[in-house]
């Protein structure tokens, strides 16, 4: 295998606790979801951990075993769920609130839903407007409510005897923030978090308490947290794999498999137009056009990033990239999104396609949320630390290594996964040329 180093695993032994700040539709989804895996009641589609395979070695080899057999993942038994909110319904309560699933199905599970009950959340209206809960903690700097998180997650580990932490933070979008002085280190942060800085946000003092303790963060909405020096230098001082942001699902996945398609076949882009309807609470805070900021910055993004104006300026140099969301809630969580495509082809003949997505959020969200928990344990046992970049595959907006740019393009992603895997297993990276390349040559 050349040159390249082995990577020691810890095996996936005991229990492993996810926690999820926010409780709401997505990780309610999630969690109900993996209980009636659990039982037997239905399959997880949609988790690339539990359907997945990969392919080893040579083709002729016909080696392809499924990926949570090749590398040693948490198993679902294994999962101990717990979480944060605002609202103090639990589990049960609020998945029939959010009304992603059906009631019957939640109903099978209902006993053990219902035991999940979130603790008190860190909150402060000034990042989510259109919110107002009961259930916060109260008193105190950001610093100390850090602390308070950290001794939540303490109670949590030693009440359920978990072995290890995960952290996917399944809250609503926050308000729009750019960087700020105060992000640029680990110090600066701290002190901002002591003199209750206003540039650091309720999800930052949950990422803070989960690096700091060493657990692996994931930032499944598209509010800066974890995008910022501070938490470069925390990761990487407790050894922690950090990732995000914004979980892809919807019409922003549509987005990257299409887009990568045009642009291989070198069909040019004049204008793209994306509009969505949706009547959950993720729709009711993204009414408020500081929450939309955030989310419009991260959908706006992914189609310059995969087109690459600057290297097809013909192709993509002049598109027309509008997004809208509009909170309309007799749709509930079954949102509906609509692209209008114009497209031109060979002497510029102009082409359209339509797009009339009926898609359900929530079920496209949460086995993300569980392949990204898995993932994460898998690399921290694997001792990776930092921006984890091999799960780009899940984000709208993934993070990258400073000064590099982020790779939306969900095929390219997907290659990069498996081939992350491989390399923690030792096995050959796949490149798709192989024996071909000397057949050509003979
Ligand atoms: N569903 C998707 O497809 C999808 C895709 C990408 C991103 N997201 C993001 O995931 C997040 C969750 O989406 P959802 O549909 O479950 O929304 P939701 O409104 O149903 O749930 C969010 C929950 O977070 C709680 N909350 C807000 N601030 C909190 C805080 N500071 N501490 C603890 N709890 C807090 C709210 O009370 C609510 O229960 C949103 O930010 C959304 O933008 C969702």
């Amino acid at each position: 295998m050349g040159d390249m180093p082995e990577v020691k695993i810890a095996p996936a032994a005991g229990r492993l606790g996810v926690l999820t700040p926010g409780m709401g539709a997505v990780s309610t989804t999630f969690i109900a979801g993996v209980m009636a895996v659990r039982k037997g009641l239905e399959h997880p589609f949609g988790s690339l951990t539990q359907m997945g395979t990969i392919r080893l070695g040579k083709r002729t080899e016909d080696r392809v075993p499924k990926i949570k057999d090749f590398v040693d993942l948490a198993s679902l038994d294994n999962i101990v769920f717990g979480g944060w909110d605002i609202f103090e319904d639990n589990a049960y309560a609020a998945a029939v609130k959010a009304g992603a699933l059906d009631v019957r199905l939640l109903d099978q599970v209902r006993d053990e839903l219902e035991t999940v009950k979130p603790m008190k959340g860190v909150f402060d209206r000034t990042y989510v407007k259109k919110l107002d809960g009961e259930h916060v903690k109260a008193g105190g700097s950001k610093w100390d409510y850090a602390q308070m998180l950290m001794e939540d997650i303490q109670r949590s580990q030693e009440e359920n005897s978990l072995d290890r932490l995960v952290m996917v933070w399944c809250g609503s979008t926050e308000i729009f923030m750019k960087p700020h002085d105060v992000h640029q280190s680990l110090e600066a942060f701290e002190q901002a978090m002591k003199d209750d800085h206003a540039a650091i946000a309720p999800s930052m003092v949950y990422a803070y308490a989960a690096a700091k303790m060493g657990i692996p963060y994931a930032n499944g909405a598209p509010n800066l947290t974890a995008d910022i020096p501070a938490f470069y230098e925390l990761a990487k001082e407790t050894q922690t794999p950090i990732c995000g942001k914004d979980f892809k699902t919807g019409q922003t996945l549509m987005k990257t498999i299409l887009a990568p398609g045009l642009k291989a076949r070198m069909l040019g882009l004049s204008g793209w137009f994306s509009t969505n309807i949706l009547g959950n609470r993720d729709g009711e805070v993204l009414d408020d056009p500081e929450s939309f900021k955030t989310k419009e910055e991260s959908k706006l993004s992914v189609l310059e990033e995969i087109l690459q104006p600057d290297l097809y300026p013909e192709l993509y140099g002049d598109f027309y990239h509008k997004v809208r969301i509009n909170y309309y809630p007799p749709r509930g969580d079954n949102k509906e999104g609509w692209d209008n495509i114009d497209i031109f082809g060979w002497l510029g003949y102009p082409m359209q396609i339509k797009i009339d997505f009926l898609c359900r959020d929530s079920i496209l969200a949460a086995p993300i949320v569980l392949d990204l928990a898995l993932f994460m344990d898998l690399g921290k046992r694997a001792g990776f630390s930092g921006i984890q970049e091999w799960l780009s595959f899940y984000f709208k907006s993934p993070m990258t290594k400073p000064g590099l740019y982020p790779e939306h393009d969900l095929f390219i992603q997907f290659m990069k996964l498996k081939n992350t895997l491989r390399f923690m297993q030792g096995e050959e990276q796949i490149t798709h040329m192989g024996a071909d390349y000397y057949e050509y040559y003979q």
